[in-house]
């Protein structure tokens, strides 16, 4: 199974990316597309073609995830709202999601996407994957389309009408209108958002209908989901629909837009664990947004406090990572300052969570009328360059991304804190990155306390080399800088190579945890030849163990923290699993008290 924090992300707002079939632009009602692109609610043209021809931009950026906005049939009509013509351009008013949208494909009959494996979207997966790149569907769950202002909120499957909701008798829908108050969750998982006709899913009719819709796509072999709206819908039905959805492609890795959420907001990080996907994190981006457009007082310590509370989730480190949005203005739209931008994206790159790039940001792409806000933030594509900074950069650390585990899996540790300077040190296994941010004017500091051996290494973002010494190392900081160190080990190779994580004991200062177990690798219950895991934060310890002898036998393991000679070992009479006759999986188990 392929490790997906080793990818890089890249958001495509596909109408607004590439218009790589000009027959396609007009659909079934040629009100709803702007050849002009003057109205920014309607269709411009970008397509799933235009994507196709973009792979190798994409693909020598070091991109290896594309996310694209829903696929799913759109109503073709306009919604009159606000004092705008809208339309479904982007994706998030579904009328059919077993039918791809004709703005999309090449032929009207291949909007029948799953009567053929030869249409666009087969070929654009196709293509991804023959360049090892994984295709994101954005999936949206908790509504179809607006119900208000022209809107019908119907649904067809597969072209047969289901549910309407102004007669929605087999109660497919909610009627409860729009939230009126936020702070209600139950509130917002049962009332509209803005005038979206929301899914009842109490209705095992609906239930039946999404899961087997989502079901259909990942058949043509979408490999992640991004969820729309997951605040808006209860814990047991995402429980219920992952849980099934794992069961048919147990390799899929996915993550909720639980909108504003991260370590600040309780109820999302409890979604984070309990839901058994990931979430996009709004907090290290709104602590970015501080530290890096805003210059906040408080400067990097933003940043460092979000890292801090990483033990709230059981695995940070597949948070998925983000600068801005199509939900949010563009960071330049914030500050106009290719510098600070490149600053935010080597830091995602290097920080713990999977890094998600949303479109033209490699190209400076901003669009500042009224601030930049949503459809400004959404701007046609404009430029290719392969040579800009921000692009050449993205390229270098994804291949670092990809090489080095400590990037993908590891501790994050700050070295060094400033309301300017930002030092912190990746680790997992004797890998390393150093990763020095100085938002300030140049600086020479001595940085103490680093876990790069004793050595010289180069700065993989061309600035001044270092010597480390005895764990020490003077670092020489231009202004808005950003430098980048790595030691690499051999991989970890073995058959089955298991990457055992534990979470719920908070080691104290000099235990650490290793792991026991009646198979030779594991030291057959001999304490002494226990596998040490590593430390990535409060919650959450973690190690690659090789297996040879064993793989493909059911195994029983313990884990046991150890203080000098102290033991204590976990309760109960160990964890039980099955190991793979070959290749890489992830275990994931709860310390037993
Ligand atoms: C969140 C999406 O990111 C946003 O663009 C969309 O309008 C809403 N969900 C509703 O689907």
């Amino acid at each position: 199974m392929r490790e997906f924090r080793d990818r890089t992300i890249y958001f495509i707002l596909t109408d607004r990316f590439n218009d790589g079939d000009p027959d396609n632009d007009i659909g079934k009602n040629d009100e709803l597309f702007d050849p002009e692109k003057k109205n920014w609610y309607k269709y411009w043209g970008g397509d799933l073609q235009g994507i196709i021809k973009k792979l190798d931009y994409l693909n020598g950026m070091g991109i290896s995830s594309i996310w694209i906005t829903p696929v799913f049939d759109q109503i073709d009509y306009t919604i009159s709202e606000e004092g705008h013509i809208m339309t479904g351009y982007h994706g998030y008013w579904a009328k059919d999601f077993k039918r791809i949208d004709e703005h999309l494909v090449e032929k009207d009959e291949d909007t029948r996407v799953f009567l053929s494996d030869n249409t666009i979207f087969d070929r654009l997966v196709r293509e991804m994957h023959a360049l090892d790149m994984g295709v994101v569907l954005d999936v949206v769950c908790n509504h179809s389309n607006p119900h208000l202002a022209g809107g019908r909120g119907e649904l067809y499957d597969d072209g047969v009408l289901i549910a309407d909701y102004r007669d929605d008798r087999q109660g497919w829908y909610h009627h409860y209108g729009n939230v009126q108050n936020w702070n209600d969750l139950r509130q917002v998982q049962r009332a509209d958002l803005c005038n979206l006709s929301d899914f009842n899913e109490e209705s095992i009719a609906f239930r039946n209908y999404i899961k087997s819709a989502i079901k259909m796509w990942l058949s043509k072999g979408v490999d992640t989901l991004r969820v729309d709206t997951v605040k808006h819908m209860p814990l047991w039905f995402w429980q219920e629909f992952t849980g099934d959805i794992l069961s048919y492609k147990p390799e899929l890795f996915l993550f909720g837009e639980w909108f504003m959420g991260g370590a600040y907001d309780d109820a999302s990080v409890e979604f984070a664990n309990k839901s058994g996907m990931s979430i996009l994190d709004f907090s290290l981006q709104q602590a970015m947004d501080r530290v890096l457009a805003f210059d906040d007082y408080e400067g990097f310590n933003h940043i460092a406090n979000v890292i801090g509370q990483d033990g709230k989730f059981k695995t940070a480190t597949e948070l998925v990572t983000f600068i801005d949005n199509h939900d949010m203005p563009r960071f330049l739209s914030k500050r106009n300052d290719p510098e600070r931008l490149r600053m935010a994206v080597d830091f995602i790159m290097m920080a713990r969570g999977i890094p998600c790039i949303y479109y033209g940001t490699e190209q400076g792409l901003h669009n500042d009328t009224n601030w930049g806000n949503d459809p400004y933030n959404r701007p046609m594509m404009e430029s290719w360059d392969k040579d800009t900074t921000i692009y050449l950069d993205i390229r270098k650390l994804s291949r670092l991304r990809r090489m080095n585990p400590a990037v993908q899996k590891g501790s994050m540790l700050t070295k060094y804190l400033t309301r300017n300077i930002y030092v912190f040190s990746r680790d997992y296994m004797g890998n390393v990155c150093l990763v020095a941010l100085n938002k300030g004017g140049a600086e020479t500091i001595e940085v103490l306390n680093l876990s790069l051996p004793d050595g010289a290494y180069q700065d993989l973002l061309g600035g001044k080399p270092i010597t480390v010494r005895e764990g020490k190392a003077q670092l020489s900081l231009p202004p808005n800088s950003v430098s980048v160190f790595s030691q690499l080990m051999a991989p970890v190779t073995g058959q089955t190579v298991v990457t055992l994580q534990v979470n719920g004991y908070p080691t104290s200062y000099g235990e650490d945890i290793y792991v026991t177990g009646d198979c030779p690798e594991l030291g057959q219950w001999d304490i002494a030849r226990a596998r040490r895991l590593d430390y990535i934060n409060s919650n959450t310890w973690c190690a690659d163990i090789p297996f040879n002898e064993s793989a493909g036998k059911f195994i029983r393991y313990k884990y046991v923290v150890k203080k000098e000679n102290n033991l204590k070992r976990e309760s109960g009479t160990g964890h039980y699993r099955l190991l793979p006759g070959e290749g890489n999986i992830i275990w994931k188990d709860d310390w037993v008290y």
